[in-house]
């Protein structure tokens, strides 16, 4: 069955993945929409990617709106070391004149979802910060019915990258998280458990980049930016973590995951942002959290699915 997605994202170079990949498999996602939030670079930086994006893939039908241009309480923090200037790598996509089709993202997606034919729902792809969703959540619950799942890419178990216990995604907005993973709606959270040990190697980037196909080499020149980027490289391996998240809704049967309790860090301590996974099954044996934490993955068949994706772009 087709599944209606919407992707929030901050392209943002494993974004960018996300989005090929997604809009690889048109024939099994309904990509309703995509909405910007600042993380991995400015709002301006970002939207502008995400217009670029859809105009070089090939998928002009996808509308494009703007959304929250900082966390909820702090400033945006962008990380230009580690994710480039314009925020995908050293790519420079094809200019588009085209403007986004809303400034009011929030609003955009809440227009969307409500607009959706009746007994339809929705599945939000989450792969920024979730200020946006937050945001959706609180100013429009009526919304909250028509989704489905919450697929987003974000947290761990054990572990950061931002810092020692921070995932860039939640570490930059943890209130909003917190908001997110206590809505009830159920959420699959696709961390850097996983996400790290999903990428592409060196080899593979390489011949990325010699490859002719302008999508192909395109890409090989933002996932190259990773090889030389401490926080996205295990190895030989750069790690792609956006991409699990649709990875996961269409292959579910190569990952493992439990569900668990999750609470944020909204502290201003030096655990700010951490994903409290709670482990203890027994802890709360009545209550059901609704968050599935992937902890295990097929990391060989999701690295084959992504070069089939990309790949298979013609132009
Ligand atoms: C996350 O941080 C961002 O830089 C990436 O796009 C990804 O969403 C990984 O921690
Ligand atoms: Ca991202």
């Amino acid at each position: 069955m087709r599944r209606n997605i919407i992707l929030d994202c901050d392209p943002g170079i494993d974004d960018a993945v996300a989005l090929a990949i997604a809009a690889a498999h048109r024939e099994e996602l309904k990509l309703l929409a995509i909405t910007t939030v600042a993380g991995n670079q400015t709002i301006d930086r970002v939207t502008n990617n995400a217009l670029k994006l859809v105009n070089f893939l090939g998928i002009k039908d996808v509308p494009v709106a703007r959304g929250s241009a900082a966390p909820l309480i702090r400033e945006v923090i962008p990380a230009e070391d580690v994710r480039g200037s314009t925020g995908l790598g050293d790519c420079l996509l094809p200019e588009t004149g085209k403007a986004p089709a809303s400034e009011q993202g929030v609003v955009f997606l809440a227009d969307t979802i409500l607009k959706l034919p009746q007994g339809e729902t929705v599945t939000l792809v989450p792969t920024g910060p979730l200020t946006n969703i937050a945001l959706l959540l609180k100013v429009f619950p009526q919304v909250k019915k028509r989704i489905d799942l919450i697929c987003l890419m974000g947290g761990a178990a054990v572990g950061g990258n931002v810092t020692a216990t921070g995932e860039f995604n939640i570490w930059q907005d943890p209130e909003a998280a917190q908001i997110v993973f206590h809505s009830g709606i159920p959420i699959v959270m696709c961390g850097l458990d996983v996400t790290n040990y999903c990428g592409f190697t060196e080899t593979q980037i390489r011949e990325m980049l010699e490859n002719p196909n302008p999508v192909v080499h395109a890409y090989g020149e933002m996932t190259d930016f990773y090889l030389r980027s401490r926080p996205y490289c295990r190895g030989s391996i750069a790690a792609i973590h956006d991409a699990v998240t649709v990875t996961w809704l269409m292959h579910p049967e190569w990952f493992r995951g439990r569900e668990m309790q999750v609470e944020v860090d909204c502290s201003e301590g030096q655990n700010r942002g951490m994903t409290v996974c709670d482990f203890r099954e027994w802890a709360q044996p009545e209550k059901r959290s609704g968050v599935t934490v992937l902890l295990e993955a097929d990391t060989e068949k999701i690295q084959k699915f992504w070069l089939e994706a990309l790949y298979s772009y013609q132009n």
